[in-house]
């Protein structure tokens, strides 16, 4: 993926970082392919806070439409009684538990949304750029969409038609509904695209974006008049407005539009908008096109990830597949749980999921190569120096590398982390400095070291464990963002606070600036970070 280098080709140029993910549907609780989003807009918005911008990360859930109200009903609630309970037993908890630190939730369903929503389409239709018409065709519910013919699968029987994501009959939708003029769009569309080629990232999801708008774009009804859970239309209280529609305006509503307009211009447009590959269109094309038409500034990206698979297929609640993430974090703990996703699928690509693979990275990866290096530059302090951190006064090449190799996991994961959504790659050149330090501590042997009891020898050793707690202290400031717990515990374990200040304090910029750790930082052994794991528990 390419990084986006000019941030000021959409629009004026905020000020804030501004994430978002999709809001959920909470007809069900959350499961892995839900938290691999949140996850990875919490680790881009960290890293950015720790560069020292200023950041917004908005989250949030999707409570209307039919999907919602037939659940509610299946389960004897009101909607509205159901969204509440999904939301505060299912919903926000998890992204606590996971250490989500989203700035705002937004629910569909608060007066802060649902009012602004009507301003702006009652806005669009005043403008004529909504009409009405009539509409019948195949409807997912699932997807909350009609369907063109080409994505549809043969059924059971000659008359079915089943919906290529969700594998269910489709239904027969024909109703008067209201309709904006999405085809008009179509030119500026296009010319849009051309002029920000990294409006939409990866290239694969640019591509598919660009041959569906080449092709004969059509209206969007944007009402419903069948059911009403719904924000009803406010010139036709009859209607209720198309569930996409209201749930994109989410990431207007929530910074201040028509509300708080200082606030509204700090913080839009966004700066990335993370999505599924499944719902890039409303995103890429809808979302762009009604901006268009109510005159306000474009996202600056649109960036979809692939799916968590299970058997070949996405995993999903509807097809008994969804894995809840606690049944993993019981097992590998939250910070192995974000590490593991973003380390092991690249962003963008589909993925699958496995005990076995979770397991040997947990081992090798965060076990080994990590926290077994922590622990025993920890102990080695302790033992030799009295958990005083001694200072390096005999640094030669050796340590000019270990020097550079931070130096240059910084300049690298900043760039892929940070610009590029490349968590893997980011994560990968953080874990390849854990492995240089390892190898020059095989190679120094500082236990071989501490015999010789000569001041040389122990200038040495004290040089040694200095560059090895210093490489730690990079370390910790460069995975805070992914694992804060963990990397809150190696900043404590070597005393880094009473010299440096709080974890959070931290800048990437002054990371690779090697020696800041002070000589004399209180080290100690701490917990250890990554326990042995316990036997697999039973399916
Ligand atoms: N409510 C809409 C989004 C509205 S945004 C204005 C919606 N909700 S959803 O709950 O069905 O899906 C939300 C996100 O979860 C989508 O980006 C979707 O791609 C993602 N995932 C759902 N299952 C997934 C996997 N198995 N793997 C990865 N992500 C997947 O769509």
């Amino acid at each position: 993926m390419a990084a986006t280098a000019d941030h000021s080709t959409t629009g004026a140029n905020a000020p804030t970082y501004y994430v978002s993910t999709p809001i959920y549907y909470v007809n069900d609780r959350p499961h892995l392919g839900h938290a691999y989003t949140t996850v990875a807009g919490d680790v881009l918005t960290r890293w950015h806070r720790q560069r020292g911008e200023k950041v917004w990360y908005l989250t949030g859930t999707d409570e209307h439409g039919q999907k919602i109200m037939r659940t509610a009903e299946a389960n004897g609630v009101s909607p509205q009684e159901w969204c509440d309970k999904l939301v505060e037993e299912a919903w926000k908890p998890l992204w606590q538990h996971l250490e989500i630190a989203n700035d705002d939730f937004i629910r569909t369903t608060e007066d802060r949304h649902t009012a602004r929503v009507q301003e702006f389409v009652q806005d669009l239709f005043d403008k004529g750029e909504i009409y009405k018409g009539g509409y019948s065709g195949p409807y997912c519910v699932g997807c909350e969409e009609f369907k063109l013919p080409s994505e549809l699968l043969d059924g059971a029987t000659e008359d079915e038609k089943l919906c290529a994501v969700h594998k269910r009959p489709v239904e027969w939708l024909e109703e008067e509904n209201y309709f904006f003029r999405l085809s008009a769009y179509a030119e500026k569309l296009l010319e849009f695209y051309a002029a920000n080629p990294d409006f939409i990232q990866p290239a694969s999801a640019r591509n598919e974006v660009l041959r569906f708008v080449e092709q004969d774009l059509k209206d969007l009804s944007i009402s419903r008049s069948t059911f009403n859970w719904g924000v009803p239309l406010p010139w036709d209280e009859k209607h209720v407005l198309y569930v996409w529609v209201d749930a994109l305006q989410n990431y207007i509503t929530a910074a201040g539009y028509g509300s708080d307009p200082e606030r509204f211009a700090e913080l839009w447009p966004a700066s990335v908008h993370l999505v599924g590959k499944d719902i890039l269109r409303f995103h890429a094309v809808i979302w762009p096109a009604m901006l268009m038409a109510a005159g306000l500034p474009l996202p600056k990206r649109v960036v979809a990830n692939g799916w968590l698979m299970v058997g070949g297929e996405k995993m999903s609640k509807s097809n008994l597949t969804g894995i809840a993430p606690t049944d993993l974090t019981s097992h590998f703990g939250v910070d192995a749980y974000r590490y593991y996703f973003l380390r092991a699928i690249p962003f963008g690509t589909d993925g699958s999921f496995s005990w076995e693979d979770f397991t040997a990275r947990y081992t090798s990866e965060l076990a080994n190569d990590f926290g077994n290096l922590a622990s025993r530059v920890a102990a080695m302090v302790g033992k030799y120096f009295g958990g005083k951190l001694p200072a390096s006064v005999s640094a030669g090449d050796a340590e000019q590398a270990i020097a550079d190799g931070l130096a240059k996991a910084v300049s690298i994961a900043d760039v892929k982390i940070g610009e590029e959504l490349d968590f893997a790659g980011g994560i990968a050149a953080i874990f390849d400095f854990v492995k240089q330090v390892n190898g020059y501590l095989t190679e120094q042997e500082p236990w071989k070291v501490a015999k010789d009891e000569s001041p040389e020898g122990q200038a040495r050793l004290a040089t040694i464990l200095y560059t090895a707690a210093e490489a730690l202290r990079g370390t910790a400031v460069l995975l805070n963002p992914v694992m804060p717990s963990t990397a809150e515990k190696l900043w404590d374990s070597l005393g880094a606070a009473e010299g440096l200040g709080t974890l959070a304090s931290q800048t990437v910029a002054t990371t690779g600036d090697w020696g800041r750790l002070p000589a004399g930082a209180t080290v100690t052994k701490g917990e250890i970070l990554f326990p042995r794991l316990e036997e697999k528990p039973a399916a």
